[in-house]
Parts: C-alpha cells; structure tokens; sequence
C-alpha cells in the first residue's frame, strides 16, 4: 500500500494518525505549514491541532505560502492555535481576530518570507508540514498544487511531517521547479531568463532522517471562492484590453504583451478572463497565483504557458484540470514564491501586473490592505513584488463599494500599499488613467475625471481645488483629507450632504 506515493521503504515505519504527529509540536513553537490561496494546504494536521488545543495550552506562530483552505485559519485562530500569523491570509475569522488584536499579523511582501527566514530575522522554523504528492526514492518531497514556502520550511525545520493527499493525482509530478537562491551577499543571478525555464528540481529534497512523520489524507483542496464576472469587471477588463492594445499599436509590446500577473480574487480574474476576447496570442504568465481564467486562456490557446506558485481553481474547472492534466502539464510551471514573485526576475523580464485595489487616491498612492485604514481586510500578498518591479504596473477596482456608499476614489488613501511611485496605470469600469510621465497634479485630473463614479466627481473636484489654494507638489488640505472615511463610520456614506 502506497508504495507509489512513499517510494523510500523505510519511511514506511513513519507512518500516523494525524493525533500521533500533533503530539510533535510544543507551545511556543514556530510552524511552517505548505498552501497558498487553498491550494496544496495540509488537510489534517490543522484539525489535530485544534483538537490537542482543546485539552492543553497551545499557541504558535504560524507561517505558511500563504491562505489556506478548509477553513484552518478559521478554525485554528478560533482555538486559539495561532499566536502570529504570517506572510498572508484571506479567512474571515482569522481576520476578525487580527482586528481585535488576538493574533498578531504580520503584513509581507510574499517573496519576503523566505528571505528573513533564511537570513535569521524570523524565528527558524521548528515542525514544517507539507502536502505531498508522494516522497521519491531518494527522499524528495513532491508537492501538490502549491510550491509556495513549502522547500524554505524544509530546509529549516528540525522535524518534517509529510501529508501524503491521495486526492493530488500523481500526474502533478514534474509540474514543479524547486530552486532557492544562495544566502546573500555572495549570492550570482537567478538563472532564469524566460517564464518557462526550469532552474531547479522536481522535488524538495530533504534528508529522510528529518521527517518525523507521514500522513494520509485524500481530499481536495478548498474550490476559489473567486466570483464570476459582473458588468463593472466586464467594462474594466474592456478598458485594459483597449490599453494594451494601445501598447501594441504604440509598438512598446508584440502582440504576445510581456509577460503578465494576475493578483488574487474576484476583479483580477474576470479581468484575465476578459482576455479570451482580445486579439493577443502566445501571451505567457509569470504569476504567483493561477486562477480559472489562466486555465480558460490555455485552452483557448492564447496563453503558451503559464508560472506561478500555485493553482486555485474553481470545483469545475479543477475536475476539468485534472482530468486533463497531462495537456497542461508541458504549459504549466509551479515554483517557490521567492523565484515567482522575485524582484530580479520581475525586473528582467518585464511584467505586466494587474492587481486590485481597495481605493485609490486623487494622486495614485493605492490602498489594497486596510479598511477604512484601521482594519486587515487579506494582506499585501504578492502585489506589492510585481507592481515596484514589473514593467507596467496596473491597479483595478470598481469605483464604489457597498452599493455607492464607498468611493474607491478618495482625497488621501487612509493606508498606502503601494505609492504613487509604484503605480502606472488604475482602472475602473468608467474608464482608465495613464499616469506615467505625469506629475502629482496632472495625475489628479485625470483620476477624478476618468475613474471616479460620477457621483463623486463633484465632491473630488472641489477637494482638489480646494487643495490646489494651498499649493504644493501634492496639495492637500490636510484637516479634510480622510473626511470622507470619517463621514463614513458616522454616516454611513461618503457621499456629502447635498448643499
Ligand atoms: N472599502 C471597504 N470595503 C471595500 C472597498 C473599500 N474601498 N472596496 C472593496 N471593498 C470590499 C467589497 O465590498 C467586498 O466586500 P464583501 O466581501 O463584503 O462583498 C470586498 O472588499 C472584496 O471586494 P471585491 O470587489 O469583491 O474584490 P476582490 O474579490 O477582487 O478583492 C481585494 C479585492 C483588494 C480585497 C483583493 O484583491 C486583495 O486582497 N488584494 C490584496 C492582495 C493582492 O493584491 N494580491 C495580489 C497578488 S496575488
């Protein structure tokens, strides 16, 4: 019995209950754990967790790719189980939470973590936990549908549970390229010069006499809870693709684009989507997460191959992944997060990114974290790697929220992710501002009068000609600034009494 998916004889006698491997992890520990956006997430591990903590103390700090499934970081920070969170999550209760000040949250750059993890600045990893697809002959690990963090976690741990997932089909093996820079400061370039190169292993390998432990689960991960498109992201995807268009003509990009990144969530992936309706062929990813639409735009054609760090798919469109897995499997590249988000590589091959704001301001500085600037809504994740470093970065949103009573246009961004410096181009469903080249107050212009909704142009033009009495490179009046986050909380709206 499974001796296709341990392959190593000897770790048979590894082999547990998920209890038996909870009783490996002590309070206080640090725990690296596989899974980014629910892929590729250790299933059964998290439950034995919560269970032990019902009977003793139990507080970790957990860090992972990034969000996981089956509700664990629900589950988990309801139990008390998480103490410090990191690099990143996406699960209501978790949130809640963080908000309250129970679970301490830190907010990083996804190509981040492994980084300060191997330089010594985060506390090392104690017990890694990692969904596998099976362990090689001579003690690789292959992973599932996630890389994320999972080979820095093993690298670094003094004990390694393995969660062996009958449900990740075997055929995922040799989808993944692990390959990990060299400490700084004597560290040469990453050798990868296109989006398809493959630089490392298929597997993490990992010293058998380190994994402590082996379990079997069989389920699937979490399906995306990615929305389908709507008649806003409809016209903000026609925006972008009018733009790009644009470059082609201007003769900036061939008609295959440079290669692009898609951010997480509902707007990003109907806007990927919208490009099943463009005339761009042989376009290439170089992403962290692949969405259904990366998946459509393969079988379409359009898209030759697709990088990433993870896949989170839909219930369908997984069934229809696996089912055809091994057309995809020549197309599709999954590798660590540092290599899928890092800066260098970014920088090279000059990325196209596309993610979501929350709000914006009149002179581009984006918001993609905070609500209403105090409170975690998912975390920076990757946004930040691709947008300082692509070649374009392009941010999108609907222009209000909560049926008009949240403008995503606002005088000053109540938390700034991304700064005017970093930001090329924002999008809404009424139009799109082009930003590059231009100054603070021709910005200003061009934001108000292209991208906010129309009932709160007139409130922005007079903050802004207000703002310009006082002069300045970014004039503001300081005293009104995030009036309209306060009116919010009060009023229940940002838009102004009429006069
Ligand atoms: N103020 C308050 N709430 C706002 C808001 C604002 N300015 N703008 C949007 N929202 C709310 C929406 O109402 C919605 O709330 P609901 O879930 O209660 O309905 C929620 O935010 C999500 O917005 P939605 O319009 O559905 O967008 P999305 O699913 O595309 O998510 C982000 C948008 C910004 C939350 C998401 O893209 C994100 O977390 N980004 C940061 C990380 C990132 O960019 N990673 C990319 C690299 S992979």
């Amino acid at each position: 019995m499974y001796e296709d998916r341990i392959r190593r004889p000897a770790l048979m006698e590894k082999l547990m209950s998920a209890e038996q491997a909870a009783k490996l992890f002590a309070d206080g520990m640090t725990v690296g754990m596989s899974g980014f956006t629910r892929a590729g997430d250790a299933k059964a591990l998290p439950a034995a967790l919560v269970e032990r903590a019902r009977h003793e103390p139990l507080r970790l700090t957990l860090i992972t790719g990034a969000s996981l499934g089956n509700d664990s970081d629900g589950l988990m920070a309801s139990a008390g189980v998480v103490a410090r969170r990191l690099p990143f999550q996406s699960d209501a209760a978790l949130r809640r939470k963080i908000n309250s000040g129970e679970v301490m949250f830190i907010d990083q750059h996804l190509s981040e973590t492994a980084e300060q993890l191997r330089s010594g600045d985060l506390a090392p990893v104690d017990v890694a936990v990692i969904e596998a697809v099976a362990i090689t002959a001579d003690g690789g690990i292959v992973p599932s549908m996630s890389v994320g963090n999972s080979a820095n976690f093993v690298l670094q741990a003094k004990k390694v549970i393995v969660e062996i997932n009958l449900a990740a089909p075997l055929a995922l093996e040799g989808l993944h390229d692990i390959y990990l820079p060299a400490p700084r400061p004597r560290r040469g370039a990453i050798p990868l010069i296109n989006a398809w190169q493959r630089i490392g292993t298929s597997a993490i390998q990992v010293d058998p006499a380190r994994i402590a432990a082996i379990v079997i689960t069989d389920s699937p991960d979490s399906p995306s809870n990615a929305l389908p498109g709507d008649a806003e992201t409809d016209a903000i995807a026609g925006h972008v693709i009018a733009f790009l268009e644009g470059e082609v003509k201007a003769g900036r990009m061939g008609p295959e684009l440079l290669p692009l990144q898609a951010g997480i969530g509902t707007i990003a992936n109907a806007v990927l989507h919208g490009l099943i309706d463009s005339p761009f062929r042989d376009m290439t990813m170089y992403s962290e997460v692949l969405q259904d639409s990366a998946i459509e735009l393969l079988d379409s054609g359009q898209l030759a191959m697709a990088s990433a760090s993870s896949i989170t798919l839909s219930a369908k469109m997984h069934q229809h992944f696996i089912d055809n897995l091994e057309r995809y499997r020549q197309r599709i590249v999954l590798r660590p997060q540092e290599i899928s988000n890092h800066p260098e590589v970014v920088r090279r091959l000059g990325i196209i990114a596309l993610n979501t704001a929350l709000e914006f301001d009149i002179y581009g500085n984006v918001n993609s974290t905070h609500v209403g600037g105090t409170h975690m809504m998912n975390g920076i994740g990757g946004s930040g790697d691709f947008a300082r470093n692509g070649q374009l970065s392009l941010f999108v949103s609907k222009s209000v929220a909560k049926g008009g009573a949240i403008s995503s246009v606002v005088p000053m961004a109540s938390h700034v992710d991304h700064t005017e410096h970093d930001v090329d181009v924002l999008v809404t469903e009424w139009g799109l501002a082009d930003l590059r080249g231009l100054a603070p107050r021709e910005r200003a212009v061009l934001i108000i009068e292209n991208c906010a909704h129309p009932d709160y142009r007139p409130q922005l033009r007079a903050y802004y000609e207000e703002a310009l009495l006082g002069g300045g490179q970014t004039p503001h009046v300081l005293e009104k600034a995030l009036s309209w986050h306060a009116r919010y909380k009060t009023a229940g709206t940002m838009l102004q009494p009429a006069a």
